[in-house]
């Protein structure tokens, strides 16, 4: 149940399927600075994914103070914002234009963002693909049957991939962990990068269950997690704003194709 004084706080637009919010600009000349932080937040935290649309955006100086306002930012070697762009030579799979499997930020730092913000500063041509894909883990947790969800909760996966972006190394992480905010079961999963077709392959160990159920585990997740009962998927348009709930929810990326011109900013906020 949210409570009555959130939901006051919380900002009005269209419900999305199967979920996340629509806020359409209510007049012209409005940037994201003149949406108030909290109620921003709030929103995400409870619709998960908040698509602002119509609302100018913010320059460099200027969305990192928005976001301080939210809460600690992460800092990498590039600084708080990283430009999602299409690079000449990539090294990683994040800056070509196939896809992006699922998975969650923050699994190879000490702590993971609550939210994380993009700002669509050039999109696809229409048709083209490019979309961002967050799965609701919470809700495939909870409409996981019994068994299943046992298993996954006697289940950590390793993670290995090579530091050729801003993230890399070795990272074990039980399937299953507690929302911070909510409480609520969370699924933290990242889908394995086959070398044969990803630049910067991920590589998983599965611990805890017998090799049968280790196989019976990744499959589950892979079929489950995408789900289109699970998915929202996010069709971008040059100037739109989206605020993830990072907690409760794994994204990923759909290839594109056509126009390389593609250029998203991040921003993480712990
Ligand atoms: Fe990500």
């Amino acid at each position: 149940m949210v409570n009555p004084r959130l939901r006051e706080a919380l900002l009005e637009g269209t419900d999305l399927a199967p979920f996340g919010r629509l806020v359409d600009a209510p007049a012209e000349g409005m940037t994201l600075a003149d949406v108030p932080v909290e109620r921003l937040l709030a929103t995400t935290l409870s619709a998960k994914v908040l698509v602002l649309r119509g609302y100018g955006l913010l320059d460099v100086p200027e969305l990192e103070r928005y976001c301080e306002a939210a809460g600690e930012l992460m800092r990498w070697e590039f600084g708080t914002i990283l430009d999602l762009v299409v690079q000449d030579d990539p090294k990683n799979y994040l800056f070509d234009s196939g896809d992006v499997p699922f998975h969650w930020d923050g699994a190879w730092s000490e702590r993971a963002p609550r939210f994380f913000l993009f700002q669509c500063v050039q999109g696809c041509d229409p048709g083209a693909g490019g979309e961002t894909v967050f799965s609701d883990a919470t809700a495939v947790y909870r409409d996981a049957p019994p068994a299943l969800r046992d298993l996954w909760a006697r289940t950590t996966v390793t993670y290995r991939t090579d530091h050729l972006a801003h993230y890399g190394g070795t990272m074990s992480h039980p399937v299953l962990a507690e929302h911070p905010t909510t409480g609520e079961t969370t699924i933290r999963y990242a889908e394995p990068l086959d070398p044969a077709q990803y630049r910067n392959p991920l590589f998983l160990t599965v611990e805890g269950p017998s090799s049968e159920e280790a196989v019976q585990v990744m499959a589950e997740l892979s079929e489950r997690l995408h789900d289109p009962r699970y998915c929202y998927e996010h069709a971008w348009r040059t100037g739109d704003i989206v605020v993830a709930e990072n907690h409760a929810l794994l994204h990923g990326r759909n290839r594109f194709t056509g126009s390389t011109n593609r250029h998203m900013q991040r921003i993480q906020i712990i």
